[in-house]
């Protein structure tokens, strides 16, 4: 089958969260799938043209029109691509050689250039796809320009467009329509939302088939609480919105041979992790203690749980354990926490920063995960956690309640602890239940390890589901 990957991030040329990760993992697991051809196609984006390590070459240059504008395309192709997996990179130096990806005052511009540039790419090159999948909002215009303008050319098409997180919708004023797009008057209703020009209902209301992250998420959006406005159209697509839950790149994250680990370990070995538990109460400058220690790796957002977080965190660390938190975000957020830990040094240490080295270290050092986001689509940290054998405590919604499967010590099911319903006194009974099992019976705490790494995480299922959904559109 013919794929084509259309997304505004893709590791490890370039990532600001879960999105990158996933456009890295999941267009070369389709790759390895006998009879595959893949093609990614990215923004050439400042950082990733002056890479060293990305090598390129030109294939085709030409222009494409925004209303009365008319904007170069470079077409560019990593040159370590191969047959199954081609990597493209549109080039447009006023749009997207500037320091950053987003948040710019023409990102609507710059997108809706990029999804009408990647159409014409193809057409340039004869690649013809029979899928076009693109993500989020940045590729949204992909579906539209392809009916409005490009059908002629690539009649097998059919698009899927999948959600990573409804909060990002790409938003323009009503004038965006006649200024910028250029489409036939009849696609204004389609492009149009609350009063807005709206990328992602666009692509909800026309790719054949519109995904998410997670099962749950994708019932999850039928609802105003986690939809941001897009409920009702979210809902009128009905069995055309499915959820597939993402995996993990389980090479990269691997605890038998992660190199930032200082000593490495697997679910048939578990000694390693005791001593990455030591290494790091003392990088750290936590007091070496057999107490528990919990973890986060997350940026300090309120939808990440950070808010009922700062409500338990006093009452938390009157406990004998230890809290190891890595990120950045808000500023309210990074004062509180940090206050706290100056009162508490040898019990709480807050890392305002992001180095993935030092996240694997707490992956691999830490004995309980938390993650009591207020929403969270599928969410990775979670998945990394139980890989590395660290007990994840979480809110059930999205993601997380389709990974991490209540534990229950009777019976020995499970992977992990939940709480239903978000606010801190549940999210600190969950946390509770899970110190009580780890000092309790620490062998069956040890089996609960052992099967959270043993779980597939992988690429593999996903790739497969989304096969099966790519071929009942041919
Ligand atoms: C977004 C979501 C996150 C998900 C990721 C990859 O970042 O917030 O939950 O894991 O996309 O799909």
């Amino acid at each position: 089958m013919k794929i084509a990957m259309v997304a505004s991030e893709a590791a490890p040329f370039i990532k600001t969260g879960g999105l990158g990760d996933v456009l890295q993992a999941l267009p070369a697991e389709l790759a390895r799938i006998k009879g595959n051809e893949v093609a990614l196609y990215l923004p050439y984006y400042k950082k990733i043209k002056y890479d060293p390590k990305v090598e390129t070459e030109l294939v085709s240059s030409f222009t494409v029109n925004l209303t009365w504008r008319q904007q170069y395309v470079g077409l560019f192709r990593w040159k370590n691509g191969n047959k199954n997996l081609q990597v493209y990179f549109l080039d447009n130096e006023y749009y997207f050689c500037r320091d950053g990806l987003y948040g710019f005052y023409d990102d609507g511009e710059r997108f809706a250039f990029f999804a009408k540039a990647t159409l014409a790419s193809m057409c340039r090159i004869g690649q013809r796809p029979e899928i076009i999948h693109c993500h989020d909002w940045q590729s949204a215009l992909v579906p539209i320009y392809l009916e409005a303008e490009y059908r002629d050319r690539l009649p097998e098409a059919r698009t899927v467009f999948t959600i990573h997180n409804v909060e990002y919708q790409g938003k323009a004023g009503p004038e965006f329509f006649n200024e910028v797009l250029g489409l036939d008057d009849l696609w204004r209703g389609v492009c149009t939302h609350d009063g807005c020009i709206n990328f992602m209902k666009a692509a909800v209301v026309k790719a054949d088939l519109v995904t998410t992250v997670s099962e749950t998420y994708a019932k999850e959006l039928r609802y105003p609480y986690f939809a941001h406005g897009l409920s009702g159209v979210l809902a009128s697509r009905g069995d055309k919105l499915r959820g597939i839950t993402n995996g993990i790149d389980v090479e990269t994250y691997d605890p038998a041979r992660d190199k930032a680990l200082v000593r490495n370990y697997s679910a048939d070995d578990l000694n390693g992790k005791q001593t990455c538990k030591q290494a790091l109460q003392w990088e750290l400058g936590l007091a070496q203690s057999d107490a528990p220690l919990l973890a986060m790796v997350t940026r300090l957002a309120s939808h990440k749980g950070i808010d009922i977080l700062c409500y338990i965190i006093r009452r938390l660390l009157e406990r004998d354990l230890q809290l190891v938190i890595v990120g950045t975000g808000e500023a309210k957020y990074e004062h509180a926490l940090q206050s706290v830990a100056s009162e508490f040094p040898q019990k709480f240490s807050m890392n305002l920063k992001f180095d993935s080295a030092l996240a694997s270290k707490v992956y691999g050092g830490a004995d309980i995960y938390l993650m009591p986001s207020k929403s969270e689509p599928c969410g990775l940290s979670q998945l990394i956690a139980m890989h590395y054998g660290t007990i994840p405590v979480v809110n059930a919604i999205g993601g997380l309640k389709d990974t991490v499967l209540p534990y229950d010590p009777t019976t020995g099911e499970g992977r992990g602890y939940t709480f239903q319903s978000y606010n801190g006194d549940d999210f600190l009974g969950a946390i509770d239940r899970a110190l009580a099992d780890y000092r309790g019976d620490r062998a069956a705490w040890q089996r609960l390890m052992k099967a959270d790494m043993e779980a597939d995480f992988s690429w593999k299922i996903p790739a497969q589901k989304y096969m099966e959904l790519y071929c009942s559109l041919l």
